[in-house]
This record gives C-alpha cells, structure tokens and sequence, in this order.
C-alpha cells in the first residue's frame, strides 16, 4: 500500500477536458464493457443526451411510508412516464409499478438498518442476482458507508454485487453514503466517488457538493446526484442545473419530486434541465407556467 504520510494532495483534474476514453459510446468509462452491459447502461442513460433522470423511492425500505411515498400504486403511475429509470425495493417495485411500464429499474439491493437504529451505515447486499436477473435490473444499488464504522461491511457487499453483476452483465451502482460523522465536504466525495469506481461500480450516485466539477472529473465513471432533503423548487432545480454543469450525467432525486406540491410537473422540469440544456431559471419558469 502506498505510504500514507508524504502522500501529495491531487490538484491537477484537468476538469475542462472531456473524458478521453469513451470511443462511440455515450456512457462515461463504459467503451470496453460488453453488450449486455452496454444495453443495460443505455437503458439508464438515454443515449441521444448521455443523460438520466432517475426517480428515488427506495425511502421505505429503512424509514417505512414517509411524506409523498404513502401510496406507491398511486404515485408512481403519476411519474414513472417522465422517469429514464426508476429506483426502488423489489417489494416496491414488484408491487406497485406495472410491468407493462418496461422501465429501466436501478433495484435497490443492500440493507441492514432502520431509523430505529442510531448507526444506519450497517448494509449488506441482501437480494440474490438471480432475482435481479428476474426482474429485469438495469442496474442494482448498493450503499457504501466509507468512513464509518459499516465501511468494510458495505465495501465488501459493494464488490459481492460488482462480482456478480460482471457474471450477468447487470451494472452496479454504488451509492456514495455519508455516515453521520462524516461532513458532505469536497474531500469525501473525491475519496468516495473515486474508490467506488475503481471497485468497479459502473456508475456512482453522490452528493453534490462545492467543487463537484473536480469530484466529476475524478470519477471515470457517470456520476448522479441524489436530491436530498426538500427544497423549493427553484432550489432544487438550480441543484439539478449546477450537477449536470458540473460533470454530473443525470440525477437521482426523490423528496425534490415527490414531496412537491406539483410533483409531474416538478420532474418535467428536471428533465428540462438534464436532458434539453435548460438553465435552472428556464426551468423554473417552465415549472411556473405548468402549475398556473
Ligand atoms: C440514499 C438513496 C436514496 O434513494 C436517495 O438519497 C433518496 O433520494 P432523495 O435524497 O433525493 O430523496 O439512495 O440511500
């Protein structure tokens, strides 16, 4: 292992220079992988803008129904049309959103907490591949915790998904998690991002944080930016808009939807941002003219 003392700072991410190993494939890191992957990747990412808006409704599976998710059958229609990919559990998804949708679907995998419990960075991958494969994943979701006391735990769950999803060809994505004593800062989400692609996570969903175009440049493979806790909307659309102008290839979000008072119109607006070049205050106004 290198020596840790002595070790310099990076500094030189070259962020204004494009990725230089993509080839004809719209998915950042992704020209060498195989078909399979590529054709779930391009599931995910819409190839004619490289991008993804995915919906977040995966919330339950640690916190139980929560404010705007109290009814899945009923919200999810709502929104799924607007959605590239959705992210949720098995029992969501197997329950609540028809078949018949044939959506891209980024299947929630790891648990092991609850909010009962103070410490939540304690998961391990708990669906088997073969239900993934069954479902018809894009993509499986495990949280990683690096930094706190679940590290190794969520690291080796993480690299379990990564193993097996090279067996069948199922991109992971590796859910860059912050534990409760770690702060949302510049530093963590390069040493996060960075070690959950080198695991081999063929895409990264982070937070976005000051200097994100650094974080971004970093990471060789597509980043999505969670939403977070609820903002107005003008807020979270600015957030959408400084992510993709960042590096960022899309957007996980789920409160910022799902928690609007206009939650189809809000996650038309967002799609505005990622996929048609909008800045944050076009799309606010697009949202204002949907909702009056
Ligand atoms: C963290 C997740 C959640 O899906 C995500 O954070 C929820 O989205 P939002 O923060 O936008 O409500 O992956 O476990």
């Amino acid at each position: 292992m290198a020596d840790i003392i002595g070790n310099k700072n990076a500094k030189n991410f070259s962020e204004n220079v494009p990725f230089a190993n993509n080839g004809n494939f719209h998915v950042k890191g992704a020209n060498h992988y195989d078909w399979g992957m590529k054709d779930r990747l391009s599931r995910i990412f819409n190839p004619k803008t490289g991008k993804t808006v995915m919906l977040a409704f995966d919330h339950g599976y640690f916190m139980g129904p929560t404010s705007g998710l109290e009814r899945l059958d009923l919200l999810i229609p709502r929104l799924a049309n607007y959605a590239d990919c959705l992210m949720g559990t098995r029992g969501a998804i197997r329950s609540s959103v028809p078949p018949t949708y044939n959506k891209a679907i980024a299947l929630r995998a790891s648990s092991g907490s609850s909010v009962l419990q103070d410490d939540l960075s304690r998961e391990s991958m708990v669906v088997d591949m073969e239900d993934a494969i069954k479902m018809n994943a894009s993509a499986i979701a495990i949280q990683t915790f690096i930094g706190a006391d679940g590290q190794k735990e969520t690291i080796e769950a993480l690299n379990r998904a990564i193993n097996l999803g090279l067996r069948y060809s199922i991109p992971t994505m590796g859910v860059a998690a912050v534990g409760k004593e770690m702060e949302r800062n510049t530093s963590f989400f390069l040493l996060a991002t960075r070690m959950l692609a080198e695991f081999g996570a063929q895409l990264v969903k982070t937070y976005y944080c000051k200097d994100f175009e650094k974080v971004a440049a970093a990471c060789p493979v597509p980043l999505v930016v969670a939403g977070g806790k609820k903002l107005p909307e003008k807020d979270a659309l600015t957030l959408a808009y400084n992510s993709i102008q960042g590096g960022a290839a899309g957007v996980d979000m789920g409160r910022n939807i799902f928690q609007s008072e206009y939650p189809e119109e809000m996650i038309q607006a967002v799609n505005k941002v990622v996929h048609e070049g909008f800045t944050d205050q076009e799309a606010y106004q697009f949202f204002q003219h949907l909702t009056n």
